[in-house]
């Protein structure tokens, strides 16, 4: 193995074995791929539950070993994926930076997430100086896959199949939204085997939704000790009502276990399914 870059990250296996249950399991090397990617949802959120202090404002949260254990998560999963708002606030690497992986101590891209960005309505202006792009050509991360209903034009399609990325199109349902299963059976159709959603709160709000809930294999949110006060991006999904125009809770976890790393404490849960029947 060559010596990792000064930037690689290591995360402690004991730390880890506390976060392996939630985890997508490792498949037996004949085994044919599952129906569904298992899709973990993963944040890092305020004490009032804000993702960052504004729209479009990138906003550091998580301290260094949740920092880690994030790259640890992405080490861990087949492919990344964010939504476009959050490509455009943050410029984000969506690489794995674990000492091991490809382009950190390792040949090929052995271990590197693919990543993924959801632009509908083709939002993002992916560039050749985007970091996704750059790092890519590096060698220290994949070409980005762009889950769209616009066909992007000439230019952009080429700088992502240069690195060797794709654009996949997605049909909007009824009612104008990429509806969430679509976007993970299109995955699934390219061999995406589970998925580490990111972000930011526009997606995560859309996935806790009842119809949407069911997909989510396993969540794992971050609490850093910090309030950002109102205006952030919120993580708060609509509300819900039963038959008789009650509020009943939107969802709910279980198999909950708790995990401090450094000042943050890490909550891995699994979707309680009986808390989303009708
Ligand atoms: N703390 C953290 O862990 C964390 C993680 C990620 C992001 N963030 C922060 O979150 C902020 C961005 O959040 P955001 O809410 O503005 O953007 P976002 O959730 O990243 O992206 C929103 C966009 O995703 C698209 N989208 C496509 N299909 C969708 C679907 N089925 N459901 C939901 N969205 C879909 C929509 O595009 P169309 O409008 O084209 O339909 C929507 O405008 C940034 O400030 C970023 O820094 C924080």
């Amino acid at each position: 193995m060559a010596q990792p870059p000064r930037d690689a990250l290591t995360f402690p296996a004991l730390d880890a074995e506390h976060i392996l249950p939630y985890l997508p399991p490792t498949p037996a090397p004949s085994s044919s791929p599952p129906p569904k990617p298992f899709i973990t949802l993963t944040f890092a959120t305020s004490l009032d539950t804000s993702l960052s202090l504004s729209p479009g404002v990138q906003t550091a949260l998580s301290g260094p070993a949740s920092k880690a254990m994030t790259h640890f998560l992405r080490s861990r999963h087949s492919a990344i994926l964010i939504g476009s708002g959050t490509a455009i606030a943050d410029d984000p690497s969506l690489n794995c930076r674990i000492a091991g992986v490809g382009g950190y101590g390792s040949e090929g891209l052995i271990g590197q997430p693919q990543p993924i960005v959801v632009d509908p309505s083709g939002k993002w202006d992916v560039h050749d100086a985007s970091k996704v792009v750059r790092l890519a050509r590096e060698g220290k991360g994949r070409g980005v896959w762009i889950i769209t209903a616009q066909e992007p034009n000439a230019r952009k399609r080429e700088v992502v199949e240069d690195v060797g990325g794709s654009i996949l199109l997605v049909e909007r349902r009824g009612n104008g939204k990429v509806g969430w299963r679509n976007i993970i059976d299109a995955l699934a159709a390219q061999g995406i085997t589970s998925v580490m959603i990111e972000g930011g709160g526009h997606v995560i709000n859309e996935l806790l939704r009842p119809e949407n809930f069911g997909l989510v294999d396993s969540v794992i949110v971050t609490i850093a000790p910090v309030w950002l006060g109102k205006g952030g991006v919120q993580v708060c999904p609509d509300a819900r009502v039963d038959e008789q125009g009650k509020r009943v809770p939107v969802g709910r976890l279980e198999g909950v276990k708790w995990v401090p790393l450094g000042e943050d404490v890490v909550l891995c849960g699994k979707p309680k399914l009986e808390s989303i029947s009708p």
